[in-house]
């Protein structure tokens, strides 16, 4: 009996987050804030210069397995939500253009109005 009354709390909890979640995903869906965007064509032209000759499709494999430019219409508004975040990130922190590619490409600096531009977009 004592088993019994456990299990069935477990139950209800289970059932409870499950519910929960289900209503949170509806949520996201209908406020319907998160549809998929083209990149705007002030980015996309920063990001051709400076990321386009890897993460352009033709590009490196290991570049694009991370972030395809040219298939960005294809992913869904979640996962272009979380590579605009990353894109902002990697010109920040400096990782990206890669620094040896820099070295011979200088005209792939990102200056500091366009890394603005990057981020802003971003966080939209
Ligand atoms: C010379 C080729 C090259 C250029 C130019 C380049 N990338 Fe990359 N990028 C790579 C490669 C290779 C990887 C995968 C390996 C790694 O993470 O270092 C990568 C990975 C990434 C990742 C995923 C890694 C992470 O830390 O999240 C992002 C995001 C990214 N690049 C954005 C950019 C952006 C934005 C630009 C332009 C400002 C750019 N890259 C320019 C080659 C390049």
């Amino acid at each position: 009996m004592k088993k019994m009354t456990l299990f069935s709390g477990k139950t209800l909890a289970a059932t409870l987050s499950i519910t929960l979640l289900s209503i949170l995903s509806i949520n996201a869906v209908t406020t319907g804030e998160q549809s998929p965007k083209p990149i705007p064509d002030d980015v996309l032209k920063i990001v051709n210069n400076s990321c386009g000759k890897c993460h352009n499709q033709g590009g490196s494999g290991a570049a694009l397995a991370n972030l395809n430019l040219t298939k960005w219409d294809n992913y869904n508004a979640v996962k272009q939500a979380k590579k605009a975040e990353a894109i902002c990130r990697v010109i920040t922190t400096e990782k990206m253009p890669p620094k040896s590619f820099i070295k011979k490409n200088p005209q792939a600096v990102i200056s500091v109005e366009d890394r603005a531009t990057i981020c802003a977009w971003s966080k939209q």
